[in-house]
């Protein structure tokens, strides 16, 4: 059976949480699993530089998401994972697509329009602040999808717009030549996962500051579970699991039985605190060895380096086909 080629990319913004682990990581390294799929995820550091412009803070974030990946279970021998910037084809693709790119298609991106819109509601020149990169994510990522012949690109469903955007650029560069040179890819959307509420209340993220990081010391991350939003119910008296933050957070981590009994102990009358430990313990169980394994290759950079070099030289032996495939076909060739 032909291997169906997914992609899919991560941003370096900032210490991954519980929400990431759970709606993004999870499903991520459950698809990579696959059989019939043979998947590459990268590192999207080049995307990150359209807002992360501090240089020490995009090192950190890039060795910070990849050792979370790989700490969670990520096997570097199935899936082909690496860093964006190794791999020079994606953005000598970036060049011709954009010249088959519409502005248009561009005016009308999430990314570019939150800004504008923004900027309108705070009075300011509709682009302030929009720099090209922002303005062109888009086209980058379709190089990124379509420089290894990605028939699948799972994403959230913020993200679906880019890859029909790929699609389109492709489409118009094979018509233009009348030549199959960019294989179509499609999406799929990813299993939409429960949002995990943060400490707050409100949707776990890092724009919130409301964040239970994935791999805080034991003692902390303790001390984080104990500042959750609670009412002031007392200890003894029901409580109603679907009105609680902490219950909220502890039944993403449960299968449906074990939520089950979790919310007959909310109903019968735990306290808060006993709640709270709960919650703390299901956590341990889920992030001790990750955070040992993700400590470990924090402390060895040169390991992750080889180990997304060593990707970067896979994803290579595709990327560097394509392209050639492509410059063949627009007349970026020598008889
Ligand atoms: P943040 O909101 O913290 O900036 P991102 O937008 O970088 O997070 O999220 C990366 C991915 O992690 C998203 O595509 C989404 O699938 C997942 N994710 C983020 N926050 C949550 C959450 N609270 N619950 C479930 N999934 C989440
Ligand atoms: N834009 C994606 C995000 O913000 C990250 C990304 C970059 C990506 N290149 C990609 C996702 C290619 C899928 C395929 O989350």
């Amino acid at each position: 059976m032909a291997h169906k080629v997914a992609l899919t990319g991560i941003k370096p913004t900032g210490t991954p949480h519980v929400g990431n682990y759970l709606g993004a990581i999870l499903p991520g390294l459950e698809l990579a699993e696959r059989a019939d799929c043979k998947a590459y995820y990268f590192v999207a550091d080049y995307h990150a530089l359209t807002g992360a412009q501090d240089r020490e803070r995009l090192i950190h974030e890039t060795y910070e998401v990849a050792a979370t990946w790989l700490a969670f279970g990520l096997d570097p021998e199935k899936v082909v994972f690496y860093r964006q910037s190794d791999v020079p084809e994606i953005f000598e693709l970036a060049w011709i697509l954009a010249c088959f790119t519409p502005k248009g298609f561009m005016n009308k991106a999430h990314a570019y329009k939150a800004a504008t819109d923004r900027n309108r509601d705070a009075g300011e020149p509709e682009d302030a602040g929009v720099g090209m990169g922002l303005y062109t994510y888009p086209v980058l990522m379709a190089a990124d999808i379509l420089i290894v012949d990605a028939d699948l690109v799972p994403v959230g469903k913020d993200q679906v717009q880019h890859v029909e955007i790929a699609r389109d650029i492709a489409q118009r560069i094979n018509h233009h030549y009348g030549a199959d040179a960019l294989r179509l890819p499609g999406h799929s959307l990813r299993a939409q996962t429960a949002i995990v509420p943060g400490l707050d209340g409100r949707k776990m993220s890092k724009s919130y500051g409301n964040t239970l990081p994935c791999f805080l010391p034991t003692k902390k991350l303790r001390k984080t579970v104990m500042r959750i939003k609670t009412d002031s119910t007392p200890p003894e008296e029901p409580k109603n699991p679907d009105d609680s933050v902490v219950f909220g957070i502890h039944r993403a981590l449960l299968d449906a039985d074990a939520e089950k009994a979790l919310a007959a102990e909310y109903r019968s009358g735990i306290s808060w605190g006993g709640a709270k430990q709960l919650l703390f313990e299901e956590l341990e169980r889920h992030l001790a060895e990750p955070r040992a394994r993700y400590e470990e290759l924090m402390a060895n950079k040169p390991l992750l380096d080889e180990i997304l070099e060593s990707g970067a030289s896979k994803a290579r032996e595709v990327s560097v086909p394509v392209l050639a495939r492509v410059r063949d076909a627009i007349g970026i060739a020598r008889r």
